[in-house]
């Protein structure tokens, strides 16, 4: 957190004595059952990253948002050297690509060369799906599930295989006769890659085995230690599986490789200075031909291999370790007591391991029943036994106290990681780069720190999409079932409430101020954004130019949460182009912001920068009111309508298009019994108690989805129908956009209509003429799901599906 952050904690702190809280019931139907998982879909125009998925592409297909809600970690890759700071790339939840620490060469992949302190993720590639990360001293290798290898960070080696380059800070795909759509040999897929210090492997799932960058120590396998321009195919003397390639895995550290085959078979090859490929006393210092490992003994059954700096480590399908190469730091546990051992000897320990993993100079490994041991040099804290730093090296296998339930462990040169079978990350070690991935320190640990946490049930608790006419740039916001919020998109006016200036964020991210203050619903208009709290209070941020902030100005916009000054607790809000309405639990409308077509419905056209009650409505009990561009509406607890401001496309419903400065109930609305309202910019939707389904207002875009002209002067009905017997649907929940309008029927699928030039009614739109969609179609892209809650903004929708 920020400096300004903390200040404005701080603040708050103060500001906010204890509050009751009140129970609360949100999204749509049944309240949540503990563990369901909701998730967050999106879809629209993306020109301000309004759709959290990273990048700022439009798109008609539903996306899932998955960096607020897609938390657990599948797989890591960590690099550095003994002269590189680390970085790591990490897959969280749907194969998406993070990364974090390190970045002097590009290698965390985000276009620039600055270092990151969390988990952040990598957006030129955010949309495909990754199966495989590995990283060197200073570049990084991703595969993809359908075998495209993409690289980037430091080329001073050719460890990126990219021809004319020095390097890239961008994901890079190889496409080279070898890689890429045009691979040679005719549809065979790349499954799987590794990285060495300043050298890179991939394999093919017929076995053939690439490798890429130096080989001054002979580690591309080719027979000799000459460089190698472009790919060398290394010589392995490998039986070819039945079906798929005979590779299991392959690990490198700095300058040696340690190949694993299904059948259990271990190769080494590369530096071999201190013993580390395991060739017994008559080694060579190079070893450029992949080579079997000898003396590993008949009865050991190998699940894993991992080379150290200068050693290597084997795990046996019993949990037992067989360890090779230098021990001058006693990386290789108890064993004969050699400073160095030149051939393969098991471990001296009772406990059995199930995965293990080696660094610079130290080991971890997780045990059989989930706790973490580690040994050797304790210089950053990387072994993880507590606040000291140890001089001495830890000679046997000590147990690392605080987590368990731990499945796989990451060594890097100097830190360690450990991943639990829930997928929660844990870190440890040095951080002076950010590679711990803790965000807002860079301190050594000495025990473990929780990186990434997974909770079983993730649910959305309100969520809004926000624009209006004339601007289409839009920003969405989200609370979730704990409290966090998160917000994304359009950022001009502070509207993100994050504190950072930047424009366009597509990136989701948790505001952790606006977390404490415990918000139940959130709603982005298009200059700013409002947020209720448990207790009933309101808070603004974002432009204050329309007096929106409510405190008696008109001033700079702001990213802190300001407290608007209701009597009264506040039961929701809505936020047209610049003016705000807000409800109070005992049913009073309070208005302010811009008033010049009367849409304050306080009798006047002057703008207010202080909430004002409308008094024209005092006789009544008012449940729910909705914001359009200009206008204004308010349901009663009896299901009267109420509207007033702009009239000019018949937005009041009234038959006519004169502006009212009051409010005015809409006649033909009167004995329908309205459940919902919402207002568009221009039109507006009400659902009424038996699910019936009405608009009205402008329809140059289908907006209102019937058979209308230009207006619909009063309210009519709309049907939406069953895509398979034509049924008509009841419906559940009404959203309406700037052109756009979304349903949720009673089948709970979500239906769109109106606009959809920018893919904002989802997939199905008629191009054909103008870009206009006037009936209900199904969003298909969501069929299997059960849709939750929707939102509609400027030219964006999102949906929340269970
Ligand atoms: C590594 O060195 C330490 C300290 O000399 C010794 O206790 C240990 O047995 C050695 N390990 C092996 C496998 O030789
Ligand atoms: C938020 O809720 C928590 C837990 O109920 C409470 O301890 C805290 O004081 C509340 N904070 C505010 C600002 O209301």
């Amino acid at each position: 957190m920020s400096a300004r952050g903390l200040a404005v904690l701080a603040l708050w702190a103060v500001i906010l004595g204890a509050c009751p809280s009140v129970s609360l019931s949100q999204a749509g139907e049944e309240d949540s059952s503990g563990r369901e998982r909701h998730e967050i879909w999106a879809w629209g125009l993306n020109n301000a990253g309004q759709l959290g998925v990273v990048d700022l592409d439009t798109r008609a297909e539903p996306t899932l948002v998955s960096v607020v809600q897609g938390k657990e970690v599948t797989d890591l890759a960590v690099g550095g050297s003994d002269k590189k700071e680390s970085h790591v790339l990490a897959l969280l939840h749907s194969s998406k690509l993070y990364s974090t620490g390190d970045n002097s060469h590009g290698q965390l992949g985000l276009g620039d060369s600055l270092d990151r302190e969390g988990l952040t993720p990598v957006p030129r590639v955010f949309s495909r799906d990754f199966v495989s990360v590995a990283s060197g001293e200073a570049h990084s290798v991703a595969l993809t599930s359908d075998g495209r290898v993409f690289v980037w960070g430091s080329n001073a080696h050719g460890q990126l295989g990219l021809a004319s380059q020095t390097g890239t800070t961008i994901p890079d795909e190889l496409k080279d006769g070898i890689f890429g759509a045009d691979q040679g040999g005719g549809g065979r897929k790349v499954v799987g890659v590794a990285c060495g210090a300043r050298h890179s492997m991939a394999w093919f799932d017929d076995g053939d085995l690439y490798a890429w960058g130096d080989n001054s120590f002979g580690q591309l396998g080719t027979g000799n230690n000459k460089a190698v321009p472009g790919f060398a195919k290394v010589k392995l003397a490998l039986k070819p599986a039945l079906e798929g390639s005979p590779i299991k895995s392959i690990s490198s550290g700095g300058f040696h490789n340690l190949l694993l085959t299904r059948e259990g078979k271990v190769y080494s090859w590369g530096k071999n200075d201190y013993g580390q490929l395991g060739l017994g006393k008559s080694g060579a210092a190079v070893v450029s031909k992949p080579s079997p490992v000898k003396g590993l003994g008949d009865g050991l059954q190998v699940t894993k291999v991992t080379a150290g700096q200068g050693f290597s480590m084997i795990l046996g399908s019993d949990g037992e370790v067989v360890a090779f190469g230098d021990n001058s730091s006693n990386q290789l546990g108890p064993g004969a007591g050699h400073p160095h051992q030149k051939e393969p000897r098991e471990m001296r320990t009772d406990v059995r391991f199930k995965d293990l993993s080696c660094g610079q100079l130290h080991c971890i490994a997780a045990s059989a029943e989930g706790a973490v041991f580690s040994w050797g040099t304790d210089s950053y804290g990387q072994l993880g036994l507590g606040s000291s730093v140890r001089s001495q090296a830890v000679k046997k296998p000590e147990r690392v106290r605080g987590i368990g339930g731990i499945q796989r462990v990451f060594a890097s040169a100097t830190g360690s990681y450990a991943l639990s079978s829930k997928g929660e990350l844990y870190a440890w070690g040095k951080n002076n780069a950010g590679q711990l991935g803790l965000r807002a320190t860079k301190n050594s640990k000495s025990e473990p720190e929780v990186v990434v946490k997974v909770s079983d049930s993730v649910q959305v608790k309100s969520i809004s999409a926000g624009g209006h006419a004339f601007q289409y740039e839009a920003h969405s916001g989200v609370i979730m079932s704990n409290r966090e919020v998160y917000t994304w998109g359009w950022n001009i006016f502070a509207q993100l409430g994050n504190g950072d200036a930047e424009v366009r964020q597509g990136i989701p991210r948790l505001v952790p101020w606006l977390g404490r203050l415990n918000l139940t619903s959130i709603v982005c208009g298009q200059f700013s954004t409002a947020a209720v709290t448990e207790a009933g209070e309101l808070y603004m941020w974002g432009s204050n130019e329309a007096g929106q902030l409510g405190r008696g100005d008109f001033s700079a916009s702001t990213s802190d949460p300001i407290k608007i000054p209701i009597a009264g607790e506040v039961k929701s809000v809505s936020i047209g182009y610049g003016h705000v309405l807000a409800v109070t639990m005992d049913g009073k409308v309070f208005s302010w912001g811009k008033n010049f077509y009367g849409q304050l419905g306080v009798g006047d056209h002057r703008d207010k920068s202080t909430p004002e009650a409308v008094s024209h409505l005092e006789g009544e009990t008012i449940v729910e009111v909705s914001a359009g561009q200009y206008h204004s509406l308010a349901l009663t607890k009896t299901g009267v309508v109420y509207a007033w401001g702009y009239n000019r496309d018949y937005e009041l419903g009234l038959n006519d298009n004169m502006d009212r400065v009051l409010p005015q109930d809409i006649p033909t609305l009167k004995n329908r019994k309205v459940a919902q309202i919402s207002a568009g910019s221009y039109h507006n939707l009400a659902l009424a108690e038996d699910g019936s389904l009405l608009s009205w207002g402008l329809n140059n875009y289908g907006q209102l989805g019937r058979n209308a002209d230009k207006y619909g002067k009063w309210p009519g009905l709309v049907s939406i129908t069953d895509h398979q017997g034509g049924r008509k649907l009841k419906g559940k929940k009404i959203a309406a956009g700037t052109w756009h309008s979304l349903a949720i029927a009673e089948n709970n699928q979500v239906y769109a209509w109106g606009r959809c030039h920018f893919g904002q009614v989802g997939s199905k739109c008629d191009k054909s003429g103008s870009g206009v969609q006037t009936i209900p179609v199904r969003v298909i892209e969501l069929e299997d799901k059960r849709v939750m809650d929707i939102a509609a903004g400027a030219a964006h929708s999102v949906a929340v599906t269970a």
